[in-house]
């Protein structure tokens, strides 16, 4: 076991490219534990904080290979998508030290047949819920169970796989979208869970844990739909803000007592515990708070808004998170102020958009108080800085409360310019009300 407490002597890789990872790299490049901070495969904005090296994310042994070449001491890994390939393993295997689930572990978010068994098994409230590998008992189930209905792909599915559908029609096209026989979802929709329609405010939780002890850092709200007023389809994220007014402390403690909690100790049970940041969706129903969904890594955007929050040395933390020495730190550290992300976005997003175009005023938003995160973002040949994906920027701004936290993202926002740029206008809105 490595151990590099308070010596500032680590290089860290940080395995990603997105927003979330352009987040971990601003706040580890402040660590006095960081030495040197390298990307792989990193984007634009990492490139400012350190060398990005190119490598496959659903392929471990390459981002191993940039670790052993690079002779990096800890590695910590954004996406969902190489945790739940094994990476983590991989480095364990091979005596590296990494912060983020094993494969078995990341099955909390890489399988919901797996994670909607576990919480039955370990009485985690969550939406009752049936699986289904068959079309035709998945449409009698239908017929028994009438909309709204929710039907998810058990697998990976880039946060599209979940299909709420508010009709009974809606609910048999989708289960066919999955079953069926051209499996629109690939192998991901080959199992099926179909649950109960929840209704109430969806909040986000996280909990970083050495398999055992865990430390939470500030809860969150996404805003999934693509347009204002939650319209439109699902996006992976087109803004959020922490802390979520509306998870206040005896909600908070519920949720520790009633799902992080037995979710941690029943993955113990299970032999596979669970190291890592655990990601909880919940919804906060009239019988009280139930899990949407767990994730085994960092919110994109949350990660964003609550990484500036942590008032500790994240670093540290996540060392010691890998290293099964969480016990010394505080399970639930203050959090002050508020932090909020607006996504820029390409049109089109989340079907298809149009990439390739000139972004400017990045500088002028800055210069106003707010930090602005590459998320799809690449270099022209020229050295002029262009879109590259469907979420392009983020606008990140801090503040005191949530309202000037606000006013400083959006004004920042209006100075930066790509055509066909658009953005939600009411993010964080549902906060307000809350607070
Ligand atoms: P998931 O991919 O499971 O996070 O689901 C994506 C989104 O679909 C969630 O953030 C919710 O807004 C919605 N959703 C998922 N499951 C349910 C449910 N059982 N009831 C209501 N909405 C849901
Ligand atoms: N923001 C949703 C996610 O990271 O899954």
């Amino acid at each position: 076991m490595l151990m590099f407490e308070n010596e500032a002597i680590m290089k860290i890789l940080i395995v990603g490219g997105g927003g979330r990872e352009h987040a971990l790299a601003l706040t580890v490049k402040k660590s006095p534990l960081c030495k040197e901070l390298i990307c792989a495969p990193g984007n634009p904005g990492t490139a400012l904080l350190g060398k990005n090296f190119p490598a496959d994310m659903s392929d471990p042994q390459s981002i191993l290979a940039v670790a052993l070449a690079e002779k990096v001491d800890f590695t910590i890994v954004g996406p969902e998508i190489p945790l739940v390939a094994g990476v983590v393993d991989l480095f364990n295997d091979n005596g590296l030290t990494i912060f983020g689930p094993t494969a078995a572990a990341a099955a909390l978010e890489g399988s919901k047949a797996f994670s909607k068994a576990m919480m039955e098994k370990y009485q985690v409230p969550t939406a009752l819920h049936q699986t289904f590998t068959d079309l035709d008992s998945a449409l009698a189930h239908l017929k028994a169970n009438p909309a709204p209905v929710v039907v998810k792909a058990s697998g990976l599915a880039a946060g599209k796989g979940a299909l709420v559908c508010m009709t009974d029609d809606e609910a048999v096209a989708a289960v066919e979208s999955m079953l069926g026989a051209d499996a629109q979802f690939g192998e991901a929709g080959k199992t099926v869970v179909i649950e109960e329609y929840m209704e109430g405010e969806e909040a986000s939780i996280f909990a970083v844990s050495d398999g055992q002890n865990y430390v939470l850092l500030a809860s969150a709200q996404d805003h999934k739909r693509a347009y204002d007023g939650d319209e439109g389809p699902n996006t992976g994220g087109m803004g959020a803000y922490a802390p979520a007014p509306l998870v206040d402390d005896a909600l908070l403690n519920q949720v520790c007592e009633e799902i992080i909690e037995p979710t941690l100790i029943g993955m113990q049970k299970e032999g596979i515990p669970y190291v890592g940041v655990l990601y909880v969706g919940i919804m906060l129903t009239k019988e009280g708070p139930k899990v949407v969904e767990y994730n085994c890594r960092f919110g994109d955007p949350e990660a964003q808004v609550i990484l500036p929050l942590y008032k500790g040395d994240i670093v540290q933390l996540l060392l010691d998170a890998s290293n099964d020495n969480l016990q010394k730190h505080p399970k639930n550290p203050p959090v002050e102020g508020s932090a909020a992300i607006v996504v820029l976005a390409s049109d089109g997003y989340p079907g298809d958009y149009e990439a390739h175009k000139e972004i400017s005023g990045i500088d002028r938003a800055e210069a106003s108080g707010a930090q602005v995160l590459h998320a799809g973002t690449t270099l022209g040949a020229d050295g002029k800085l262009l879109s590259a994906g469907g979420r392009v920027l983020g606008v990140v701004a801090q503040d005191e409360n949530l309202k000037l936290t606000l006013e400083k993202a959006y004004a920042a926002l209006k100075e930066i310019h790509f055509q066909g740029c658009f953005y939600r206008q009411d993010i964080g809105q549902k906060g307000l009300k809350n607070v």
